[in-house]
């Protein structure tokens, strides 16, 4: 099972950016300790971050034809990025979406997702937990 785990914009300031909402650990300590889980001992994961949306959309191309899943948080784009939705749509990658923080209950713009629709579900508020949750998802599916 090949699994890519993309994180959108500002991802990468994980730990020192809003640490009451987002946690403090760091993008590449939550990207180990998934990896190391025990869940994931069967499954080949790929990590990848951009804060350009050109950048993640070439990834998710380049990864279409390689890849049985993708977990994605998009970050902002999540709100508005069409682009990133046809992406999705386009690789007919089967697409899980997550959010650290409780999406439903921040600011109003945030309870949008557009590419929510083109995905299999949409998991927020669990903090990096909800990357497992995730993969849980799909091994309970395949
Ligand atoms: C986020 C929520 C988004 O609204 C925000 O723009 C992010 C992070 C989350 O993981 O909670 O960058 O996707």
């Amino acid at each position: 099972m090949n699994i890519i785990i993309v994180n959108g914009p500002n991802l990468n300031l994980l730990g020192e950016r809003e640490p009451k909402i987002y946690g403090s650990e760091t993008l590449l300590e939550i990207n180990s300790w998934i990896e190391n889980h025990e869940l994931c001992s069967n499954i080949s994961l790929e990590f990848f971050q951009s804060n350009s949306e050109g950048a993640m959309i070439d990834f998710i191309h380049s990864k279409r034809k390689d890849v049985d899943y993708l977990i994605i948080n998009p970050g902002a784009l999540t709100h508005y990025s069409y682009a990133l939705r046809d992406a999705i749509v386009a690789t007919q990658l089967k697409t899980i979406e997550v959010h650290l923080s409780d999406i439903h209950n921040r600011e109003n713009f945030r309870k949008i997702s557009v590419i929510k629709s083109v995905c299999l579900a949409q998991y927020y508020g669990e903090g990096k937990q909800g990357y497992l949750t995730a993969i849980k998802h799909i091994l309970e599916k395949e």
